[in-house]
């Protein structure tokens, strides 16, 4: 038994936020972020919407894209680093909104790894036979942990949600997975802030070496990618589409040319999504797909990097 992605959705807060409005109150340019991010704009939620409001949205489109009815729903994985609250999960509120009564439903924390990590689960719920369906989203309110001071950060990441449709097939659809952790790096790119009795202690806001982290993505993406290929019996010359996490052109364009793939098979949307952690790659995959480029039958390789560091990857049979 496989499992098989049958539909995709995505949603976008309406308001737009470009880098010359950011360099009205921090000291940046529209250039500077083009030229080291290849970012011009990323979306920002209203303060009341949350995780769970634009994961909403993208699942109902999901849905909608697969013909299957959210109350036939077995398994719901929400990807997010910025859940609605403490708990219960991103996944049971959204699922509540949805309107289902009663399936599996937890959130997978891997910050922009984490589709990555919740579609290799959600395979492996559908191989086991303990679902035969699974509904998975990345969904990120980045503007609710950025410190709008900090240049270094804040111009970086945006909010927004991706979904995926998984069903059990006979043909093969997710063909093979790697996942990586490595926590040593911990410090290297973070949110350092919790909650103790009612009060904030520490610093809740992103803080990263970025200079360090961008050194390891590219490592990791290449490495990851080999690793995939290798697992799922292809070459890199089998990839139609490349899907990284986006977080920077630069990352992106340096992974392509180690790999030597064309870069007409690199998916990217970084320049008006900016970084949206664990919603990236949903986004990214979606907007290839209504915008006609990714078809049914192509091959997919998602790749993902993130804090801890997180990483890996899974080759596709759309
Ligand atoms: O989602 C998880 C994965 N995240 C990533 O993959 C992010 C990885 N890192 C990056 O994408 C890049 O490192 C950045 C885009 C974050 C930064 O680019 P960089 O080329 O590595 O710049 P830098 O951090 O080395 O900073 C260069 C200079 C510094 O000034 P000095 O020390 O040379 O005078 C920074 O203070 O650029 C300055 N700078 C800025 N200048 C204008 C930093 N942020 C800004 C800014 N506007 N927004």
């Amino acid at each position: 038994m496989f499992s098989r992605i049958i539909g995709t959705g995505s949603y976008l807060p309406e308001k737009k936020l470009t880098n010359h409005d950011f360099a009205k109150f921090v000291d940046t340019s529209h250039d500077w972020i083009v030229e080291r991010s290849g970012i011009e704009s990323r979306r920002v939620a209203p303060k009341d919407e949350y995780a769970s409001d634009l994961g909403l949205r993208a699942a109902q489109n999901a849905l909608c894209n697969s013909g299957i009815a959210a109350g036939d729903i077995e398994l719901i994985i929400v990807a997010t680093t910025t859940p609605d609250m403490i708990f219960p999960s991103t996944a049971c509120i959204l699922q509540s909104k949805l309107g289902i009564k009663d399936c599996i439903a937890f959130d997978v924390q891997a910050v922009c790894s984490g589709f990555v990590y919740a579609l290799n689960i959600a395979d492996l719920f559908i191989k086991s036979g303990q679902v035969q369906n699974a509904l998975i989203i990345g969904a990120e309110v980045y503007s609710r942990i950025l410190d709008y001071s900090d240049r270094s950060t804040c111009v970086l990441f945006g909010d927004g949600a991706g979904a995926a449709v998984l069903m059990k097939s006979d043909v093969p659809g997710l063909i093979a997975s790697k996942l990586h952790a490595d926590g040593t790096h911990k410090d290297k790119l973070s949110v350092p802030g919790w909650l103790a009795a009612g009060k904030i202690i520490g610093k809740p806001y992103v803080q990263m070496d970025g200079p360090a982290v961008f050194k390891f993505a590219v490592k990791a993406f290449e490495e990851v990618t080999q690793e995939v290929l290798k697992a799922a019996n292809k070459k890199v010359i089998d990839i139609d589409w490349l899907i990284p996490h986006q977080a920077n052109t630069r990352i992106m364009n340096a992974t392509v040319k180690r790999l030597g793939l064309p870069l007409e098979k690199l998916v990217s949307t970084v320049h008006h999504h900016g970084n949206t952690s664990a919603a990236s790659i949903p986004l990214a995959m979606d907007e290839f797909v209504k915008n006609g480029n990714i078809k049914k039958g192509d091959s997919l390789l998602l790749v993902g990097v993130g804090g801890g560091f997180t990483w890996g990857g899974i080759f596709i049979n759309f």
